[in-house]
């Protein structure tokens, strides 16, 4: 196959970015499951913009900047909250609906922000995004989504037959064609990867099945620098449950709009704690929050910590948060009356791809936007809701750069870049099995996925100190050799390509967390619990020389 433009993955970043690259060529959307499956779709509280009139800019900067902790590039933390009315605009012009009231959207709060600005459809916020987005791409002739397409590997120089072209350029992707099991080569003149978070690295996590990491651990293969991956945000209210009915580690989010709108959160004996930790109590930021509700737990020994929403009222809950209600009474519990036990759980990747303000990633015509990035605007601690909009950003971005050098240098519809497309194509060298085969031991992927969820569970969690983090590098380091082997005499397919990339994610995260050796955001160490800006004022950069 080959495309102007290759989009690997169907969320927000991915889809929004198409319909604007469809203005300037033909546009291939491969996502690795249904199209509609992603982080994207299971979004709750909403898009933090700027639109009350006792709300600006430089408000939801300053938020920003705190909840980072010192670490985020406020150039990039500019340009999000800027853009953001503009881009939210757009949403609503392709159809999104918002919750309003009397033709006025509702803006909903949540920890860390000091104006109520989140923009929301109640309780399901990315669902309504992604059928929005999705309708609107169903109508589109340039666009073309596959869906059951695994990318595997971004092509660069190394597959190259004749090495002809300088390293450091991406010339598309190998994936697996899931349906027929065979690897394809797809050739673009440019790739973005959307591919979203990793929250599978660890047992519990609020992310799908599909967020295991891919973007990251094949920007890494290809040589990107990759930045700040152990600032990993726990969401401090998942709902708890004793026996979990699934087999992967998803668990149910309860959304921070619900302390939003007045709900607190109780010892599971009733007592009000968050004041010891915080002024801003329950809507202090999430890394606040997690931390203080697992030392609540360490110390009563409690398995969860309850969320109360009786002040918010049982009419209003029902109209806000339907999904959140009918979940939990499916549970067994009527949260207009009862409390709901909750557990801080895995949820958003800070670090990733590391990207300037164009998107662009240090490959040439490789680009990257949303959770699989690095951006430079959550910096130690995301603010919550400014991801979807960091995404949409960042994606309009790609959008302006990319239309800027065709304005400048219009080869795309040339007879010259058709052949040089077809030159290249001709010139990758096709997927080679030569040597492997399919395997009995089936069991050792799904041993080794376990594994790397307690091993990042156990020693890489909320609170870490440096004796738990060598622990878990040894083990991950030998687990990454023993996968490095199995894979290379191993016919490919999904569960072992996921499983290749989480032990890169996991390898990537307890590095980072090592090289940080103070206390900051997200990344909380027992034995050095004070910030550093003397030593660590800046982004922990990891590129692949590094890990041999
Ligand atoms: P995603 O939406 O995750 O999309 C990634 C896509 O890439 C998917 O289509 C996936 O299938 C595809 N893909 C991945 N790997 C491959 C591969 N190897 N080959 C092919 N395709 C691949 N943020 C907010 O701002 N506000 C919120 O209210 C909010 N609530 C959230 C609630 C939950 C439960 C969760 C999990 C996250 C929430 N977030 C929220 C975070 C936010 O949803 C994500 O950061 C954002 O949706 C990421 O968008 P994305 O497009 O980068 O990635
Ligand atoms: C939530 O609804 O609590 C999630 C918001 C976010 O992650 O930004």
């Amino acid at each position: 196959m080959k495309t102007d433009f290759l989009i690997i993955g169907s969320g927000i970043a991915g889809l929004s970015l198409a319909l604007k690259l469809s203005r300037l060529g033909k546009v291939l959307v491969i996502t690795k499951k249904l199209k509609a499956e992603s982080n994207t779709n299971y979004a709750q509280g909403g898009i933090a913009a700027v639109f009350s009139g006792n709300d600006n800019f430089e408000l939801h900067i300053a938020d920003t900047l705190e909840c980072g902790a010192g670490l985020c590039n406020e150039e990039a933390v500019r340009k999000i909250v800027t853009e953001g009315p503009e881009r939210i605009r757009e949403l609503i012009e392709i159809g999104t609906n918002f919750s309003k009231n009397n033709g006025e959207l509702i803006l909903g709060k949540e920890g860390g922000h000091s104006r109520n600005r989140i923009i929301h459809s109640n309780d399901l916020t990315g669902k309504e995004v992604e059928r929005a987005l999705l309708a609107k791409i169903a109508a589109n002739r340039n666009i073309k989504i596959h869906e059951y397409y695994f990318a595997v590997d971004l092509l660069t120089s190394k597959n190259l037959k004749k090495k002809n072209r300088k390293p450091g350029q991406c010339y598309g992707i190998y994936a697996l064609n899931v349906r027929s099991n065979k690897v394809e080569k797809i050739v673009s003149g440019r790739t973005i990867l959307a591919t979203g978070g990793a929250g599978q690295v660890y047992e519990h996590t609020t992310n799908p099945s599909i967020a295991t990491g891919d973007g990251i651990a094949m920007g890494f293969r290809a040589g990107c620098e990759i930045a700040n991956m152990e600032f990993i945000q726990f969401h401090p209210t998942s709902f708890f449950e004793a026996e979990r009915e699934t087999n992967y580690s998803q668990v149910f989010l309860i959304s921070e709009a619900v302390r939003g709108a007045g709900a607190v959160l109780k010892t599971i004996k009733g007592k009000e704690f968050m004041q010891k930790y915080d002024r801003r109590k329950s809507l202090a930021p999430r890394d606040i929050v997690a931390r203080a509700i697992d030392n609540e737990m360490k110390k009563s020994g409690d398995p969860y910590v309850c969320l109360d929403l009786k002040d918010i009222g049982g009419e209003r809950i029902k109209k806000e948060f339907p999904n959140i209600y009918k979940y939990c009474l499916s549970k067994g519990i009527d949260i207009t009356k009862e409390m709901i036990p909750v557990v801080p759980a895995a949820h958003y990747s800070c670090g990733g791809i590391k990207t300037d303000l164009e998107g662009k990633t240090n490959l040439k015509n490789l680009y990257a936007s949303g959770e699989v990035t690095m951006t430079g605007v959550h910096g130690a601690n995301r603010l919550a809701s400014n991801s979807l909009l960091e995404a949409m950003v960042f994606s309009n971005a790609i959008y302006e750069s990319i239309l800027k050098q065709e304005k400048k240098n219009p080869v795309k519809k040339s007879l010259k870049y058709k052949s040089e497309i077809r030159e290249i194509y001709d010139n990758i060298y096709d997927w080679n099995e030569e040597g492997t085969e399919n395997t009995e031991e089936w069991i050792l992927i799904s041993h080794n996925n376990r594994e790397i969820k307690e091993i990042m569970s156990d020693y890489v969690g909320i609170v870490r100190n440096t004796i738990r983090l060598e622990r878990a590098y040894r083990r991950m380091k030998m687990m990454r050799e023993e996968i490095r082997s199995f894979y290379k005499k191993t016919k490919v397919n999904v569960e072992l390509l996921e499983l290749r990339n989480l032990v890169n994610v996991a390898y990537l995260i307890i590095y980072s967390a090592m090289m940080r050796k103070e206390s900051r955001g997200l990344h909380y160490m027992l034995d050095y619990p004070a910030k550093d800006d003397r030593n660590f004022h800046k982004d922990t950069i990891i590129v692949k020389e590094m890990l041999k």
